[in-house]
């Protein structure tokens, strides 16, 4: 029987694993995220499958690379964890999940925007406070007056665009080579989108070395400073630092992210207070709370979503095992 060692698979999880299990695969499901502390774990398997969480570097690789693993599939759409060289140069296949449910990240985009725009994180905080003055900050415009720009409009850009439009705002995009099939969106050059949008929402894949800081210091002077900045894709393509500071000089009005920097040492971990988290940047940005919102990088965690990204693993495993390639190959 073929066996695959999983990792990063929580408890609500495993009914869908167990479901979606049509080509009998014998399933070693692990619940931490794979590091070299656990990676032994998966000694005697045929195929590793990660998350986007996982640590896939180097000494991870060589490590499955010396237990005969030559599959180590991700089931996440980001592959950026991934030491690529040492990949090929092991013969280790990678394959992922590029199209699971796109809503799910593209509703949760939509949620942190939304309630930075109207306000709601800053009133909730307050009421509960015991404060229920409806203070000036909180007078806001209505969604079908604003403008929304979309920074990268593949399928999760777009599905997000469709939720803006249905509600009646303009929705802008930038996105190097526009897709011109694509009628939810208008493309406009990056410094228009900057300059007229009252939301705006990245969702560019991380490229280490390609997409750092796409939206850095410079990027922020040219939005307004009525503008709120989603993140819900790598925490690296926001320049963390400048974002803070354009919070707290309110050059901006918000920031909701779903995403953070060296999100390896904080995922899925639960640290007593805020103070505990690793990295200093990560813990500035945060203090800026009620502005910036942070939730823990659960755009994907939606049963649509989990089920899609189980389903088609499976399915990159069996052409794998039937034709010698997945169904989704990386390339590189
Ligand atoms: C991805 O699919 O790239 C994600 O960001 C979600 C992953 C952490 C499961």
């Amino acid at each position: 029987m073929f066996k695959i060692t999983v990792y990063s698979v929580r408890e609500v999880e495993i009914p869908l694993f167990d479901k979606l299990n049509k080509y009998n695969y014998e399933l070693n499901l692990v619940s931490e995220r794979l590091t070299m502390q656990n990676v032994a774990k998966a000694k005697g398997s045929d195929a590793v499958l990660v998350s986007g969480g996982d640590d896939t570097g180097k000494d991870v690789l060589e490590a499955l690379n010396s237990y005969g693993i030559k599959l180590v599939f991700t089931r996440s759409v980001g592959v950026d964890k991934y030491d690529f060289a040492v990949a090929d140069k092991l013969g280790i296949k990678v394959a992922n999940v590029p199209n699971y449910s796109p809503r799910a990240v593209a509703e949760l985009a939509f949620i942190l925007g939304m309630t930075l725009f109207r306000h709601v994180a800053p009133a909730t905080y307050n009421t509960h406070m015991g404060d229920f003055r409806i203070l000036p900050e909180y007078f806001a415009n209505e969604i079908h007056n604003a403008t929304v720009g979309i920074i990268g409009a593949g399928s999760i850009g777009t599905a997000e665009a469709k939720l803006y439009k249905a509600l009646g705002a303009k929705v802008l995009a930038f996105q190097r080579h526009p897709d011109p099939a694509n009628d939810a969106v208008e493309f406009v050059d990056m410094d228009t989108l900057l300059a007229k949008s009252d939301i705006i929402s990245i969702h560019v894949p991380y490229i280490p070395g390609k997409t750092d800081n796409l939206v850095g210091a410079p990027e922020l002077a040219k939005m307004k400073s009525s503008a709120i900045l989603v993140n819900t894709a790598r925490g690296p393509v926001v320049d963390n630092e400048a974002v803070a500071q354009a919070v707290r000089d309110f050059k901006i009005a918000g920031y909701g992210t779903d995403v953070l920097l060296d999100e390896q040492h904080v995922m899925d971990r639960q640290f007593d207070t805020l103070d505990d988290v690793p990295n200093q940047i990560d813990k500035d940005l945060m203090k800026n709370y009620p502005n910036v919102i942070v939730t823990p990088h659960m755009g994907f965690f939606t049963v649509p979503a989990v089920t899609d990204m189980i389903s088609t693993s499976f399915e990159n495993f069996e052409s794998t095992i039937k034709t010698g390639k997945p169904v989704h190959p990386v390339e590189r």
